[in-house]
């Protein structure tokens, strides 16, 4: 695929699958965006991957996320995607989970879906053209144990995924979200009292993954990079798993 030309915006790319898309648009001739709250990580891959000065912030915060979009346009003059993979994740069940834990959920993984989301259709539609690819996830259509709040900020980026598709369908913008399964991220240690060794990693992909085994953040950065392009022109307000069989049950 060649993103020749083109400007791709992308959250949470210091790690895990912002990472791996970055560098695979990268790679495919984009100017990349880097941001992510890790200033230093997200300096890393900028610099690896040569792409211009990251934009470090939250972007649960607004107005950080206009920002953004803004210098964007100042320093390329479009916005051609826009990939929304900053998240995070809290392993609790509801009376293990505060209201600050709850509500910094929601911040992260659904305000910060929309306001990043809002910002870049406002130049989309300027363009007439444009895609943005949401991180849903299987758990987000299917319920899991010990991780109340992540299932349902999921849930939320999915219907925001298929509500902006349908208000942007006639400007030229399409909306679709990636619905991975279990990915090998530093993700899957988060929020755990040690991370799981390769062992317990191998017995979680032999009890619950179809294939029995995890997949790379590679696997899910070339779907995301498919939605991107003119190849997938027929798909909007799509949520496609990259589960290895997981929610086929
Ligand atoms: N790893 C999995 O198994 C898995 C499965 C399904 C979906 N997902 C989703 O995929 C996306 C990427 O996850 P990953 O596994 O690569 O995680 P990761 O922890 O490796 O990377 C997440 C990145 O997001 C950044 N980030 C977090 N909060 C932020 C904020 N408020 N503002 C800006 N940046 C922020 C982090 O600094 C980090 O660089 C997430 O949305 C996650 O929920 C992950």
């Amino acid at each position: 695929m060649d993103f020749t030309g083109q400007t791709v915006i992308i959250t949470g790319a210091a790690s895990g699958m912002g990472e791996a898309t970055a560098r695979m648009f990268a790679a495919a001739g984009a100017q990349v965006v880097v941001v992510d709250r890790n200033a230093e990580g997200a300096s890393r891959v900028a610099a690896e991957i040569g792409a211009g000065m990251p934009l470090a912030g939250d972007v649960s915060d607004s107005a950080f996320c206009d920002q953004v979009v803004a210098e964007t346009l100042a320093r390329h003059g479009r916005v051609d995607v826009l990939v929304n993979a900053a998240g995070i994740i809290l392993r609790a069940n509801a009376l293990n989970t505060t209201d600050e834990g709850w509500q910094r959920m929601m911040n992260v993984n659904v305000n910060g879906v929309f306001f990043m989301s809002r910002a870049a259709v406002a130049a989309m539609k300027a363009q007439g053209k444009g895609a943005i690819i949401n991180f849903g996830s299987i758990w987000g259509d299917v319920g899991a144990a010990g991780v109340v709040a992540y299932c349902a900020s999921k849930g939320a980026v999915h219907q925001i995924t298929r509500a902006m598709a349908l208000d942007h369908a006639l400007d030229g913008i399409r909306i679709n979200a990636v619905c991975p399964g279990e990915v090998n991220t530093p993700m899957l240690a988060s929020g755990r009292d040690k991370a799981p060794s390769a062992a317990d990693l191998q017995a979680l992909a032999d009890t619950t993954i179809p294939m029995k085994r995890l997949a790379q953040p590679e696997e899910i950065a070339s779907v995301v990079l498919f939605l991107a392009s003119d190849a997938a022109s027929y798909m909007t307000g799509s949520m496609v798993a990259v589960d290895a069989g997981y929610t086929a049950r």
